[in-house]
């Protein structure tokens, strides 16, 4: 299992100096998700439940001091200064070993112009300007991640969380975590040009530490729902296949389109609304496969939170929730059509070597599937699918545990 070692605040600004040559203002983390249940209802004006994550995007930030001479860089990759600019730089390094910089202004941003990763900031820069009237500017970042890039762990959006957190603060915005949210949902689709819905943003910004976030992502009305593994003798192991995923491509907002088209012809505000009554014949087959999916998947969440809520005897618990688990896969394989060949095989496999239930989580076509798992299968599982994995000739798995961990907020 890979472990990932969380950077504190006193790394972080001893980072931060290293590379802008001035002590930052704060620390900021933004965690990623883990869907547990409530795949592709979001735009739907639907039902999710996802946890945050132990794994976080954490940010330091420094107003640039007014007057200072050009920070001594230390061999990093650090662009040079200009006064109102936003200058980033990232632990993540390029091909070539560099770590990732950029910078720009907040009245020069053009959707598409910057490179992708830059893009998110950028993105929370430009919305809140629009969204607040306030000029960012004048600002150096320093971020360090431990969210997996391209896993469906929702790292980008954590990234722009944290980004919007920490802006929030040293400009005083005074945003609520709902407008934190739309803000960064707004970001993701108008500048970053993805047209994904507020589950990720949600998760990382409204979910109490030990706690599964119940969203209604009509009105935003959340219940924090208790979800301790342990207390089970369980843990939930994430299953990145490396295959990596983009929701700027077709697939994702293919979906989101054929969705919408459905419910313009049942002539309903959101497929939220449906109920079983309703008729799906003007539906073509596969608007019918989808609006089934989503349909079935909202039930499927609220049946989870009523089990999750349930306490006490074994099917009324954690451990009780392993067939919505693969029922909300089997209909994310065959009518949401959205899994792909590894994710299949890592959830069979996870079955097979004794686990409670599985499925993909995130967006799909790639990323990452979970897994609930007795403790002491952890390793047994693991290596079940590692080795189904190598004779179907896929690469390697990445396999770790997660726990759900606090939302977003300060780091002392
Ligand atoms: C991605 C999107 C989310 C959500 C999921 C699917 O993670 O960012 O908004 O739609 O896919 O549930």
């Amino acid at each position: 299992m890979s472990a990932a070692t969380a950077p504190t605040a006193p790394s972080l600004r001893r980072e931060f100096e290293a590379v802008f040559g001035y002590p930052p203002d704060d620390c900021f983390r933004a965690p990623g998700r883990v869907n547990l249940i409530g795949e592709h209802t979001d735009y739907n004006n639907g039902f999710v439940l996802p946890i945050a994550i132990d794994r976080a995007v954490h940010v330091a930030i420094g107003r640039r001091p007014q007057g200072r001479s050009e920070p001594h860089e230390h061999g990093t990759a650090a662009p040079p200064r200009r006064q109102e600019s936003i200058r980033i730089v990232s632990d993540h390094r390029d091909e070539s070993g560099e770590r990732l910089a950029g910078q720009f202004a907040a009245e020069e941003l053009v959707p598409g112009a910057l490179p992708s990763w830059l893009s998110h900031p950028a993105g929370v820069v430009d919305e809140i300007a629009k969204t607040t009237g306030t000029i960012v500017g004048g600002i150096d970042l320093y971020i360090e991640s431990t969210v997996p890039v391209g896993a469906g762990l929702s790292s980008s959006h954590a990234l722009e969380v944290a980004v919007l957190i920490a802006l929030d603060e040293i400009f005083g915005l005074g945003l609520d975590d709902r407008e934190k949210a739309l803000l960064t949902q707004r970001a993701e689709n108008d500048f970053v040009g993805a047209p994904t819905g507020i589950v990720d943003q949600a998760a990382s910004i409204m979910t109490e530490a030990g706690h599964a976030l119940f969203l209604d992502c009509r009105d935003l009305r959340t219940r924090q729902i208790p979800f301790d593994l342990e207390a089970e003798g369980l843990r939930l192991l994430v299953i990145d296949t490396r295959v990596s995923h983009s929701h700027s491509e077709s697939g994702y907002g293919d979906r989101r389109r054929t969705c919408e088209e459905a419910a313009r012809i049942l002539g309903t505000a959101s497929l939220r609304e449906l109920d079983e009554s309703l008729d799906l014949g003007p539906l073509n087959e596969e608007q019918k496969k989808r609006v089934r999916h989503v349909f079935s998947e909202n039930a499927r969440v609220r049946a989870t939170v009523e089990l999750l809520e349930g306490g006490g005897d074994e099917s009324r618990s954690i451990r009780g929730i392993g067939e919505l688990l693969l029922a909300s896969h089997d209909s994310l394989v065959h009518d949401y059509e959205v899994s792909c060949t590894e994710l299949d095989t890592a959830v069979a496999a996870a079955m097979s070597a004794g686990a409670i239930g599985a499925r993909m989580t995130g967006g799909g076509f790639g990323g990452s599937a979970i897994a609930l798992v007795d403790t002491a299968s952890v390793d047994q599982v693991g290596e079940a699918i590692r080795a189904t994995f190598a004779d179907h000739g896929f690469r390697r798995p990445d396999i770790f545990a997660v726990s759900p961990g606090k939302g977003a907020g300060r780091i002392a």
